[in-house]
C-alpha cells in the first residue's frame, strides 16, 4: 500500500471516529460519547472477546509486556487464568525461555498427556529427585511395557524414611489380591464422567489406560478445580493455558521459532523498536531462505518466519505507521503492535525525537488494519480503564500493559518500602534503558550500551494482579454500557471521540 492510499484511509477513518488529523492527540485529549444504550447494568456485559489474529481469540483485551519486569511464567499464568495472555521476555537464554513456556503450560491441564512415571524397581531417593525435578507430589508406577502398576503419593511415603525403599514396595499397587484397587478410566472419558468418578471414590489422580493397560494420560481432581475457579480462563484445546513468547530480534529467530513453538508457545512475537523496516520490496518468501542474500530486516523477517511456521501466530511491532501495518500484513504478520515511545519506561520520543502520540498511532493503523483484516495491539501508555477503551474505541483489538502489571503481585521483582514516599513500590524499567543493557552485555545478549532509550525506576504497589484486571474490566464494561456495546467490534464499531480542551481535561479529573 502506498502513502497516498494510506492517507486516504486514514482521513476517511478519522473523520468517522471524530479525530482531528492534526494535531496528534492523544488518550487524554479525547473522551468517548456516549450513545443510546440499551443496556441496563454493565454487568450485563458478559462478552469481552477480543481478536488477536484472525483465528485466536482472548476472553478478554489484555496481554502483558514482554519486559523482564513484567512478564515471566507466574504473570502468564495469572493473566491466561482471567483470560488474557502474557509474553514471555526475550531478556534471558532461550532454554530459561523455553522453561517459562512449559510451566505456563503445565499449569493447567484437562489430561496431563505424558504424565510422570516410575519403575518399581528405583528407590524412594530416586523418586523423590523425579518429583522435585519435575515439580510434582505424585508419580504413576509403570513396568518395562509402560503398564501400570501402581501409584505413589505422598499418602503411600509419608512415614517412610529410608532412602533406599523400593517404589514397589510403597506404592498403592493397581490390584491387591486379585481385585482392583486403584481407580483407573479409559482414555475417552468425559470431564463430566472423570469428575464424578474422582468424587466417588474420594481420590485425586485418575490414570488413564489403553486396552492393553498402558498409561496414556492422568486426570486430577487439582486440574478440574482450577478449571472450576477460573471459568474464562485463555486456553488451548487441551484445557492448557495459552501463552506468547518473544523472539530476540538479535538472535536465531528461526531455530529460537522452532523451539518455543515445541515447547508450546501458542504465539510468538518478534520484537523489535524498528517494525517498519524492510530492505527490499516485492521479494518472494522463499529467497529469504538463501542466507546471506539480503539484509534481513523486520518485514523480511516476518516472511521467512511465516514461510517457515506458517501456522504459528505471529505478532509483529512496534510501529505507528500505517503503510508498515500494511507492509508487515502482507509478509505473513497476524497481529500489528502499535507504540513508538508511549510507555512509561519511555526516552524514545524525548532522545531521538520520534514518535507519536499513542491514540493517533492507534487509529491511524486502524485505518489502515481494519481494511486489510489485520489485527492491531496498542502497545504502551494505557494508565487506566479509560485509556483502554479509548485504544479500543480507537480500533485496537487487544491491549498490551507493561507498567499497570509491573506494580502487581505477579509480576517477577520483590516488594519494596520506598521510605521517602512511604509507599510500597516494585521494580520497573524500560528495556532500552540503560540499566537493562548493562545486564543484557553480562548475558552476552548485547555487545555495548547504545544511547538510552529508557528509564529505570519502580512503580506503586497495586495489589494483586487479578484485582488491578478486575478493576480494569470494571471500567471496560461501564465504558460499553455508555456507548451501548455488547461486545468490543460493537464498541469499536459504534464508538465516537469528542475532544477536549485543557480546561475539559481538569473538569474531568476528580477535585476533592
Ligand atoms: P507501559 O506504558 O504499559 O508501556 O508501561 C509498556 C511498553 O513500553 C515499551 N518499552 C519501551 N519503549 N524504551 C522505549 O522507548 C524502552 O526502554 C522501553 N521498554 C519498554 C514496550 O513496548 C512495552 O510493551
Amino acid at each position: 500500500m502506498g502513502p497516498e492510499e494510506a492517507d486516504q484511509l486514514v482521513q476517511k477513518y478519522f473523520k468517522r471516529k471524530g479525530l482531528p488529523l492534526m494535531p496528534a492527540v492523544t488518550f487524554d485529549d479525547v473522551l468517548v460519547r456516549e450513545g443510546i444504550s440499551s443496556i441496563a447494568s454493565r454487568s450485563d456485559i458478559t462478552n469481552l472477546k477480543a481478536q488477536l489474529a484472525k483465528d485466536f481469540w482472548l476472553n478478554i483485551p489484555v496481554v502483558s509486556a514482554n519486559m523482564d519486569t513484567v512478564t515471566d511464567s507466574r504473570m502468564a499464568i495469572a493473566l491466561a487464568r482471567l483470560g488474557g495472555m502474557g509474553f514471555i521476555h526475550q531478556f534471558v537464554s532461550l532454554e530459561d525461555r523455553l522453561e517459562e513456556v512449559s510451566k505456563v503450560k503445565r499449569a493447567d491441564n484437562m489430561v496431563i498427556e505424558n504424565p510422570a512415571t516410575i519403575r518399581p524397581e528405583a528407590t524412594w531417593a530416586e523418586a523423590q529427585a523425579v518429583m522435585a525435578e519435575r515439580e510434582i507430589s505424585c508419580l504413576l508406577v509403570t513396568d518395562a511395557q509402560g503398564i501400570l502398576a501402581g501409584i505413589l503419593t505422598s499418602r503411600d511415603t509419608q512415614f517412610c524414611s529410608d532412602p533406599n525403599a523400593l517404589v514397589g514396595d510403597l506404592m498403592t499397587p493397581k490390584t491387591r489380591d486379585g481385585h482392583f484397587v486403584l481407580q483407573t478410566a479409559r482414555p475417552d472419558i468425559s470431564n463430566e464422567d472423570a469428575e464424578k468418578m474422582l468424587k466417588r471414590s474420594k481420590v485425586e489422580k485418575l490414570p488413564l489406560i489403553d486396552d492393553e493397560g498402558k498409561v496414556v494420560g492422568l486426570i486430577t481432581a487439582k486440574d478440574i478445580l482450577k478449571r472450576r475457579m477460573f471459568p474464562n480462563a485463555a486456553r488451548d484445546e487441551k484445557g492448557q493455558l495459552l501463552v506468547g513468547a518473544t523472539l530476540r530480534f538479535s538472535g536465531n529467530y528461526l531455530e529460537e521459532a522452532k523451539a518455543l513453538i515445541d515447547a508450546g508457545a501458542d504465539v510468538l512475537l518478534l520484537d523489535t523498536a524498528r517494525a517498519s523496516s524492510s530492505s527490499e520490496d516485492g521479494i518472494l518468501a522463499s529467497q529469504y531462505l538463501t542466507p546471506g542474500k539480503i539484509v534481513e530486516l523486520a518485514a523480511e523477517r516476518t516472511a521467512k518466519i511465516k514461510y517457515v511456521f506458517p501456522k504459528i501466530v505471529l505478532v509483529v511491532g512496534n510501529t505507528a505507521n500505517p503503510e508498515a501495518v500494511a507492509l508487515l500484513a502482507s509478509r505473513g504478520a497476524d497481529c500489528v503492535k502499535i507504540g513508538i515511545g508511549p510507555g512509561a519506561g519511555c526516552k524514545t520520543q524525548e532522545v531521538a525525537g520520534i514518535g507519536s502520540p499513542q491514540l493517533h498511532a492507534i487509529a491511524q493503523c486502524a485505518a489502515v488494519a481494519r481494511e486489510i483484516g489485520v489485527c492491531l495491539m496498542a502497545d504502551g501508555g494505557i494508565r487506566n480503564g479509560g485509556c483502554m477503551v479509548k485504544a479500543l474505541v480507537g480500533g485496537a483489538n487487544v491491549v498490551m500493559l507493561g507498567s499497570l502489571l509491573a506494580g502487581t503481585d505477579k509480576s517477577p521483582g520483590l516488594l519494596v518500602w520506598n521510605r521517602k514516599e512511604n509507599k510500597l513500590v516494585k521494580k520497573y524499567r524500560g528495556s532500552a534503558s540503560t540499566e537493562h543493557q548493562l545486564d543484557r552485555i553480562k548475558v552476552g545478549d548485547l555487545h555495548a550500551v547504545r544511547t538510552s532509550e529508557g528509564e529505570a525506576g519502580a512503580v506503586p504497589y497495586m495489589g494483586t494482579t487479578v484485582s488491578l484486571i478486575d478493576d480494569l474490566l470494571g471500567g471496560l464494561r461501564s465504558g460499553m454500557s455508555y456507548v451501548g456495546a455488547h461486545n468490543l467490534e460493537e464498541l469499536w464499531q459504534f464508538g465516537r471521540f469528542v475532544w477536549r480542551t485543557q480546561a475539559g481535561i481538569e473538569e474531568g479529573r476528580p477535585r476533592i
